[in-house]
């Protein structure tokens, strides 16, 4: 949640600034303001006039702009920013900040400035780990600075080890812990909100149970933005591929009556978030020991019984009770607006979110979902986008929603 920050990101020159076009995609996405400056050989690399596109604002490179100068000038760049990130960050150019050179504009805008940095370093795993690199990166620690990785793997110049840059996902992240931990007014202050995730696990005996295919990454994704926006997060989940988000109160369950039980638990709140994939049904009686085989040729036939709607218990819960915004998921493998609009009805919550969960579409276990947004009136498409990007932007539609009817 970035609505409204304005990020000055300096881009030096390596192959990976290419990668800083993923990251002014994220921030713009999350409602973010980036005002881009490139060094003369980052203007090899990417061209100024793609990143200015992107960006929504001109990209700048040259110190003596006099026009500029005369409108704003390099060091209002800085005074009007709220956080610097350099991305990636070569060898050279670390240096330069280390030592306080300033000879060009992405230089001098380091010296002149009064806000926090956050530094990716991107180069050679000689280049890294060669002391005076290591000397200098200490020095920006000692000056304040933050640095994010850089990540091990094969560079581009074929040698393997430290150097390249972090993903812009978790250069992101840095960006959006920062403002989660300087803020005053975060959007989702003082909003208490539940969100479901992952998937029940039905016990047939015990060492067997019926469960699903969901990672967790849709909810665990959400639950980091809400918590990124202030709110005070319920996670109640369900068995996932995913480690839980910092910072959220977590409550691990099993099967959908446990996670029945414990939404209930943790009521009342402002905000309900059904992402979980819950069984609808349980083997009607469950084994006290491991079920054994009768005989050759002999399978048991199961008996299901109905497990409680969880969404639909909370939407239908009386007003005072009910949280202000019931939202839920709609999993899908076919026509999936006339399903998710007959299931919007059925479940009686605010918002829905359908997504074609079908094999082809790779929806369970992949970092991406492409999402059909249902209200009362009508229904827009969101995507393919990643699935922290659905998590932005419904924590923003959420934000919006509650500021309205406050
Ligand atoms: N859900 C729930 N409790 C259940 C079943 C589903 O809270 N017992 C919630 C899910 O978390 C999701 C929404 O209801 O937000 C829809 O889930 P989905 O599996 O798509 O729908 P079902 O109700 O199971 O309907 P169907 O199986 O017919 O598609």
């Amino acid at each position: 949640m970035l609505a409204g920050r304005k990020i000055l990101l300096i881009i030096t020159g390596g192959i990976a600034a290419f990668k800083a076009i993923d990251l002014i995609r994220m921030i713009k996405r999350a409602g973010g303001d980036v005002q881009p400056i490139l060094t003369a050989s980052a203007s090899e690399f990417v061209t100024p006039l793609t990143v200015g596109a992107l960006a929504g604002n001109q990209a700048q490179s040259a110190l003596f702009d006099l026009t500029r100068e005369s409108e704003i000038g390099h060091i209002e760049l800085v005074r009007d920013a709220d956080l610097i990130v350099v991305a990636p960050a070569t060898a050279n150019f670390i240096a330069k900040m280390a030592n306080g050179l300033a000879d060009d504009l992405a230089s001098t805008a380091i010296l002149a400035r009064d806000k926090h940095v956050i530094v990716a370093p991107a180069m050679n795993v000689k280049m890294y780990e060669a002391e005076p690199t290591q000397r200098n990166l200490k020095m920006l620690v000692e000056d304040g600075m933050q640095i994010v990785g850089p990540d091990e793997g094969e560079m581009a110049c074929g040698e393997f080890g430290p150097g390249r840059l972090s993903e812009p996902e978790t250069i992101f992240a840095a960006i959006e812990d920062y403002f989660h931990t300087h803020s005053n007014d975060l959007p989702l202050k003082g909003k208490r909100v539940l969100i479901t995730s992952g998937a029940t696990r039905e016990p047939l005996d015990p060492v067997r149970f019926l469960t699903n295919a969901s990672s967790g990454k849709q909810g665990t994704a959400i639950a980091k933005t809400l918590r990124a926006a202030g709110a005070e997060v319920e996670f109640v989940t369900g068995a996932a591929e995913v480690p839980p988000p910092d910072g959220v109160n977590i409550t691990e369950v099993g099967s959908a009556q446990d996670m029945y039980d414990a939404v209930h638990e943790v009521l009342p709140c402002d905000v309900a978030i059904f992402c979980a994939a819950v069984s609808d049904w349980r083997p009607k009686s469950v084994g006290a020991e491991k079920i054994k085989k009768k005989g050759d040729g002999e399978a048991p036939s199961l008996e299901m019984v109905l497990n409680p709607d969880i969404l639909k218990s909370v939407a239908a819960l009386p007003a005072g009770e009910r949280p202000e915004l019931v939202i839920g998921f709609a999993a899908e493998t076919e026509n999936v607006i006339e399903h998710a609009r007959a299931k919007f009805e059925r479940k009686g919550c605010d918002w829905l979110l359908a997504n074609d969960v079908s094999a082809n579409t790779g929806t369970f276990g992949g970092d991406n979902n492409s999402i059909v947004f249902f209200d009362e009136q009508t229904h827009q498409e969101w995507g393919p986008m990643s699935k922290s990007e659905v998590g932005h932007k419904l924590v923003s539609k959420i934000a919006s929603h509650l500021k309205i009817s406050d």
